[in-house]
């Protein structure tokens, strides 16, 4: 027995191919919607698409995606285990944040059904604007990282971007220890 409504993921997928709601659409190449397992119940959430992301349509295919690979297998969580999408599905341009508006409309659009159709126990939100969606405006990364946060049906647990990373490698080891927590919470509640 299936959870998630894959006809209605697909459809949703289409959409976002299709999609003109915010600006980002005039110069993506590609939306990126998903990677991953849409049965799995650990859903991993980015910012926005960058250039590889573009290309590929897929999230997390570049040096970030690489570094996030890597702990995942690190500590054994297999690729079956997760689903990564991002919060906006276009690429904003030169890799800037995305605004105000085009994050809540494509979380009202897109990332908000993705939730309600791949129904996740955890949540993982890399970096302040992920978590922000969630956890509001207040909340800063460097604070609440590695903490478990009940909201709605699911947990949100912070931990910092690989991209992060990738320009301090001296805190790799603490988005591996927030990993490993994360694990232990799934393996251990859920
Ligand atoms: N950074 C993100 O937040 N998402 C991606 O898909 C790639 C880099």
């Amino acid at each position: 027995m299936f959870k998630t409504n894959i006809f209605g993921l697909e459809y949703l997928k289409e959409k976002a191919k299709f999609c003109t709601r915010c600006p980002l659409h005039k110069s993506r190449t590609n939306s990126v919607f998903d990677r991953g397992n849409p049965e799995a119940q650990i859903m991993i959430l980015g910012e926005s698409p960058g250039f590889n992301e573009d290309i590929e349509g897929k999230p997390f295919v570049g040096k970030a995606g690489k570094l996030l690979d890597e702990i995942l297998k690190e500590i054994n969580i297999s690729q079956d285990k997760t689903y990564i999408t991002n919060i906006v599905k276009c690429r904003p341009p030169d890799n800037r944040q995305p605004e105000e508006i085009e994050i809540t409309t494509c979380y009202n659009h897109f990332l908000s059904q993705q939730i309600k159709i791949i129904q996740p126990k955890i949540i993982i939100t890399l970096g302040n604007i992920a978590t922000q969606i969630f956890l509001g405006k207040e909340k800063k990364i460097t604070e609440i990282r590695g903490n478990i946060f009940q909201f709605k049906d699911f947990l949100i647990i912070p931990t910092f971007h690989p991209a992060y990373i990738l320009r301090n490698p001296h805190k790799r080891n603490i988005i591996l220890n927030d990993f490993k927590k994360i694990k232990l919470t799934y393996e251990t509640y859920l």
